[in-house]
């Protein structure tokens, strides 16, 4: 079978014949994974930790499919699948025995999370109907239950232990000292960028466990307004998301209030009375204050629920239990969806893309240039920005611009959204751009190298144009949201996290470029027996309090500090300190 990679060859033509070591890690959200109970197409391959079995993907007939045709048929998915607490002493034989009953299992997975928990996915709606129609609403003599069902189940094991259940891996990344170690064993910096992405990337059971997600609440909000949709977005969805990422989600009414319908212009047709706000602002305020309240008091497994209704773009916040989300549920947010569908297609285009965007994140998580918690620090969202820039202004430009891409749009492309437009092409067959054969190494030595010398206190940085602008406003850092072009999307970045930004650059970018034997891969040297010492990117990922806050001019002067020397010296001869 064709690797990933050669189909994407296949249908983007030339560009993509150069890099032809480079592996094309395919996006768990577009993975056709099916599991086994019952049949399943496909030629199974085998059973994974998960005691799932992958089936044949196929990557070149699917991997050109719009955002929201995946995620369509992720949440149809979603929605005959349910979530068991499973008592952990019962056996998986007998489990899947007796849920079978309701009908053909499509794929079931266990992971652990405060206990051991199983997602489980049906064949057809049927079985989950029947399923619920089986469980029995729980009674307690000093408590008093909120009798609202839902697809979040446990599962009661009476009798004698047996075998306990296996859950699979962990649904969080592996801790940095664990990566740097499994990257010093690779090679080339090119094969540890690739090793990263796989490390982190979600996998195709927490892609399943998100959707699973937006759906229990999209039940929850339907007590409301039965027609809506609940639909993850952003990281979870744009193929950048990182093993234990947020879950964004967006609240859709737009099937409820019709928009883009046609309405008759002649002839009789009825309307329905409504409510009306002062404004869209104030009616979404309203919508998420009143699901905000159903969450909070009747949803099973969300706790922490915050209404965080002043905020630019009004949200509830709340913990997901059961899943370990930190759920963010937004609505009226149709830009932001618009952006995580450009950012996906970005990621699709070139398998670069994906490998450098998770290594910048990764470091700059690493160094504390970004962080879990709201504050003066550059987001993931923003660093990714920064590095489709830096793509787009190659001397033969990796990715287009999104001008050029709303160019190429078709009819069916056309997009406004509150005055905003939002067109850009979908179809990835029709960008031909010029063959670039740079390397990832190549490419992200120069990534530090064009953000240690970029003149932040003049330019902005511009993604629809793919060059830099004047500042149009005072702001340390300015990124132009590539929709909404009148604001920053880093409006809140200090000086003082963009200096250590670009300070991290400056000495990064010197410790890429530094050739000799401290620079190339230890693994060879040290022998079967020994750890190799961390080297090329791993090196970079090392919590050593690399860059201090310095000017940078200063910076600029001296790129090779003493700190580093040492630091070099300290990596051929210590093994890497632990960081969670
Ligand atoms: P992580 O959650 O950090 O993994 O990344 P993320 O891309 O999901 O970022 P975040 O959760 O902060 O935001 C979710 C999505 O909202 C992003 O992917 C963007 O599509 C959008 N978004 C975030 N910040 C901004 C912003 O400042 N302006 C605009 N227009 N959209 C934003
Ligand atoms: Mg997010």
């Amino acid at each position: 079978m064709a690797s990933p990679y050669v189909a994407c060859r296949l249908r983007l033509g030339r560009r993509f014949s150069l890099a032809k070591n480079l592996r094309k890690v395919e996006t768990p959200l577009k993975r056709l994974v099916g599991t086994n109970v019952a049949a399943v197409q496909g030629e199974p391959l085998g059973k994974d930790k998960a005691g799932v079995f992958l089936t044949l993907s196929l990557p070149d007939a699917r991997s050109s499919r719009p955002l929201h045709t995946v995620q369509a048929e992720r949440l149809a998915q979603a929605e005959r699948s349910v979530l068991i607490s499973c008592n952990p002493r019962a056996n998986e034989k007998k489990f899947l025995k007796f849920l079978s009953r309701h009908g053909d299992i499509s794929k079931y997975f266990f992971y652990e999370s405060y206990g051991v928990y199983a997602v489980v996915e049906f064949t057809n709606r049927d079985a989950v109907a029947s399923l619920l129609g089986e469980a029995a609403v729980p009674s307690s003599s000093h408590e008093a239950a909120v009798p609202f069902k839902s697809r979040l189940l446990s599962l009661k094991h009476r009798g004698a232990a047996e075998s306990p259940l296996q859950p699979s891996e962990p649904q969080s990344s592996i801790p940095i000292s664990q990566l740097i170690r499994r990257l010093s064993e690779k090679e080339t910096i090119e094969q540890q960028m690739v090793s990263l992405t796989e490390a982190y990337q979600l996998t195709e059971e927490n892609t399943r466990l998100r959707f699973l997600v937006s759906s229990l609440l999209k039940n929850i909000a339907a007590a409301y307004f039965p027609e809506c949709n609940v639909l993850p977005f952003g990281s979870s969805v744009n193929g950048f998301g990182k093993l234990g990422c947020d879950l964004d989600m967006i609240l859709d009414l737009d099937g409820i209030s019709g928009r883009g319908e046609n309405k008759p212009r002649s002839g009789l047709s009825l309307e329905y009375q409504l409510k009306t706000a002062n404004s869209e602002r104030a009616a979404t305020q309203s919508i998420l204050s009143v699901i905000g309240e159903c969450v909070d008091e009747f949803g099973p497994g969300c706790v922490g629920v915050q209404k965080i209704l002043n905020a630019r773009c009004p949200l509830l916040r709340f913990s997901h239990q059961p899943s370990g989300f930190q759920c963010d549920l937004t609505a009226n947010n149709r830009v932001a969806v618009k952006s995580t569908e450009l950012l996906y297609l970005y990621g699709e285009l070139d398998p670069r893309v994906r490998h450098l965007v998770f290594t910048v994140r990764c470091w700059a998580r690493a160094h504390g240039v970004t962080s879990s918690i709201p504050g003066a620090w550059i987001t993931n969202f923003s660093l990714t920005v920064m590095v489709l820039f830096f793509l787009q202004k190659r001397s033969n430009p990796v990715i287009p611009t999104v001008d050029h891409m709303k160019e190429l749009a078709g009819p069916a492309d056309k997009c406004t959204i509150e005055g905003n437009d939002c067109t850009f092409v979908s179809d990835l067959s029709r960008i031909h751009l010029k063959s670039n054969e740079e390397t990832l190494e190549y490419l992200l030595r120069e990534f530090f190298e064009f953000y240690a010398a970029f003149p932040f206190n003049k330019m902005s940085i511009n993604i629809r144009k793919g060059r830099e602008q004047n500042k149009p406003e005072v702001a340390p850092l300015h990124i132009q949201n590539p929709f909404e072009t009148s604001l920053n999307v880093s409006k809140n970045v200090n000086a003082t996290q963009l200096d250590r930004f670009v300070a991290l650059c400056q000495e990064c970018s010197w410790l890429l470029e530094k050739k000799g034997s401290d620079a190339q891969p230890a693994a060879a040297a040290a022998g079967p027996d020994v750890a190799p010492s961390p080297w090329g990117l791993a090196a970079l990922l090392l919590p050593t309090g690399v860059a201090g806050v310095k000017s940078r001019k200063k910076r600029r002067r001296e790129p090779a500090s003493e700190r580093i020397k040492s630091l070099l010296e300290s990596l051929k001869k210590n093994s890497v300190p632990e960081k969670s």
